[in-house]
């Protein structure tokens, strides 16, 4: 069974992530600080399926060990999907550099660092995935939103750099931008801010953590194989 790694795979995306990638021939290692609930009954039903590795990725610096260990529990790992990420807001001018801080090392500086040594042995093998979750704002923008969305600008651009070097191995690197999904991180977006959102979109509708999960497990399918550097928006046509 192809090993594939999901970060922030406790809850929200990253859990429907699991929960839709349980649904093929992969066997999950999850990483996020702390192990939900949720995320603890999917092991039970799924017995050998899932593994939990705790990791707090404010802390850079212990990456690659945990790289290596993943490497040793669990053999080449096949896929790799950088989902956890925080998502503070507030107006630049008055944003606590530690916010920004965080910001910086959960949403850009970890996955970078995770990718660097878990593509190691993918290019050994000659074949991976990289999927990074990025958001429409990496290209829309949204006022409270300035660092985020250039933290999520970032991984954008790392998606398309990183597919060059390393697609004559047999790896493809891809972004999924999400519009916005229900979920804890935006727990305090509702009522007439919601219903706007779903009034912008041609479906009249908002995109689910599911929908963007099939968008996921889409992309590291053989049926995506030839798809490489490219951005899968999951937004119910937000941004159309
Ligand atoms: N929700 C949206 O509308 C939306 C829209 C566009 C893009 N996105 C993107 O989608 C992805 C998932 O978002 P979500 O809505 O599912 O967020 P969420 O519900 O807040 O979940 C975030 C996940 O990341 C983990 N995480 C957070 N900080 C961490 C840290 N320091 N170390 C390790 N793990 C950490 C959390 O687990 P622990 O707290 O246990 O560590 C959790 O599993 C993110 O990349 C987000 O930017 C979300």
């Amino acid at each position: 069974m192809k090993v594939v790694v999901v970060t922030g795979g406790s809850r929200g995306l990253g859990l429907a992530i699991i929960n839709r990638l349980l649904e093929e021939d992969y066997r999950l290692v999850a990483i996020s600080r702390s192990c939900s609930n949720a995320l603890q009954d999917l092991m039970h039903r799924h017995p050998g399926r899932i593994t939990f590795e705790p990791y707090d990725f404010n802390n850079t610096t212990e990456i690659h060990d945990l790289a290596l260990r993943i490497g040793r529990e669990h053999g080449r790992i096949y896929g790799l999907v950088n989902n956890a990420a925080v998502g503070h807001d507030g107006i630049l001018a008055t944003m606590h550099e530690k916010d920004i801080s965080e910001l910086l090392k959960v949403n850009i500086e970890a996955p970078l660092l995770l990718t660097k040594y878990l593509i190691r042995p993918m290019l050994l093998n000659g074949q991976g995935r990289i999927i990074n979750i990025s958001s429409i704002m990496a290209g829309t923008g949204f006022s409270g939103l300035a660092v985020y969305g250039a933290t999520k600008a970032a991984l954008s651009g790392f998606t398309r750099s990183l597919s060059r070097e390393v697609g004559r191995a047999g790896i493809t690197v891809n972004t999924v931008a999400p519009g916005y999904m229900q979920t804890e991180m935006t727990a305090s977006l509702q009522g007439q801010k919601l219903e706007s959102i779903k009034r912008r979109s041609p479906l009249n509708s908002l995109a689910s953590v599911e929908d963007v999960a099939s968008g996921v497990s889409y992309l590291l399918g053989d049926s995506a194989s030839m798809i490489t550097g490219s951005t899968l928006t999951i937004d119910a046509g937000s941004t159309a």
